[in-house]
């Protein structure tokens, strides 16, 4: 897509602007965009070379690694198959297959709900981008290692403790949401409708126990495990069981409008607009999220740009299928803010592209540092603006 202020204020038609995102201009430089993911990929050219582990988080501007791909081992090979995909490099895409291969041994990993996660960046973008049919195999047996941790009682995916145990046995997080696309693409492909039917049942337990009134979410949901009644609101990452954790905040709006997208279902792209509305009335004025929009310090406090990468995207989609082009005026304020304030560009050692975001303010781990999933969103919400057409046959929008 050309893009410019024309395209911006014509495509959806200028009333449309004002829509929920509030009225005003949209500050979005193409240029900008097309220089951030320029530095993008200069960064994976001159680091690729001596990765062969999967990154998972900076220290002091490095990157720190996790052997098995922790739940983060999706968005390493994800960023590769994004560069190929903007640059048609054949580089990128045979570090991305050396990366994603190096997952091959989570396809059978029954101990997490983060297989999505782990596999749709990956082998699913990795199957769409060369039509080889192992990684179309390999994403259905993780998709089946992935529905062995539904809970049919509650309705749910439970998040964390391996299977058999009472740990985190009714355990539910707003990140899962994320975990359902991998599930929707198995029953395409296989024609079997028990995976989408366990992302919907997933979603609309989400959708029924997560959002509050005013729209915002708790990070997570307790369930009795066995009657699967619902317990309450809890936390891992927030501030506290009744505050907003902004990356998850983000990873509903993303993880709603793309159930909506799957399924035509109203009552998603309701609760996706919702959470949308209430991060938007929340956001500061630097279009940057702090990391909790409830922390007692909030709006002044440490920031996750991860945050507004993941929901930049979601508001991209979002604008779509809702018509409201307010949505895509907002996710490029965002995308804005980020390029003009997060990229480590003025640093040499930086081995990352996005700073500034954080992991667990709760638990004081990973304060405005860098992430895959940073780099990998920031990338896909650069090109969702820049080669929509492109992007949309990698990970099937
Ligand atoms: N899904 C874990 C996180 O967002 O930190």
């Amino acid at each position: 897509m050309s893009f410019n202020r024309r395209t911006l204020f014509t495509a959806a038609g200028a009333t449309a602007v004002a829509g929920a995102a509030g009225a005003g201009q949209a500050e979005a430089s193409p240029r900008q965009f097309r220089q951030a993911l320029d530095y993008a990929l200069r960064k994976l050219r001159s680091t690729a070379p001596n990765i062969k582990s999967f990154p998972q988080e900076t220290k002091f501007e490095k990157w720190t690694f996790a052997d098995d791909g922790g739940w983060v081992g999706g968005f390493w090979p994800g960023q590769l198959w994004l560069a190929y995909v903007d640059s048609h490099d054949e580089q990128f895409k045979t570090w991305a297959i050396e990366s994603a291969l190096r997952l091959a041994p989570r396809r059978t990993d029954t101990s997490t709900h983060d297989i999505g996660f782990l596999f749709y960046p990956s082998w699913v973008t990795a199957y769409r981008l060369t039509g080889d049919k192992s990684w179309r195999d390999g994403a259905i047996e993780a998709a089946g290692s992935l529905i062995q941790r539904y809970n049919p009682a509650g309705r749910f995916i439970r998040a964390w403790g391996k299977l058999g145990t009472p740990d985190n046995a009714g355990r539910v997080i707003i990140d899962c949401m994320m975990n359902l696309d991998l599930l929707t693409f198995v029953s395409q492909e296989t024609g079997d409708r028990k995976y989408l039917d366990i992302a919907v049942a997933h979603a609309e337990t989400t959708r029924k126990f997560f959002p509050r009134p005013d729209g915002s979410t708790p990070h997570v949901y307790d369930f009795d495990p066995v009657s699967g009644a619902p317990i309450g609101p809890n936390t891992n990452q927030g501030y506290s069981p009744t505050s907003c954790w902004s990356r998850g905040q983000a990873w509903g709006i993303y993880g709603f409008t793309t159930m909506y997208r799957r399924t035509r279902r109203q009552e998603f792209l309701d609760t996706a607009r919702k959470l949308a509305d209430y991060a938007l009335d929340v956001l500061t004025p630097d279009h940057v999220p702090v990391w909790d929009y409830r922390s007692p310090l909030a709006p002044n406090d440490i920031k996750d740009s991860s945050a507004g990468a993941i929901m930049a995207c979601g508001l991209i989609d979002l604008a779509r299928a809702t018509g409201r082009y307010g949505y895509h005026v907002a996710a490029l304020r965002i995308l804005d803010a980020l390029c003009d304030t997060c990229l480590t560009t003025r640093s040499e050692r930086a081995d990352a592209i996005l700073a500034r975001a954080t992991r667990n303010r709760r638990n004081e781990t990973g304060i405005e540092v860098s992430f895959p999933y940073g780099d990998y969103y920031l990338m896909e919400a650069l090109l969702r603006v820049l080669k929509p057409r492109e992007l949309g046959a990698a990970i099937g929008l």
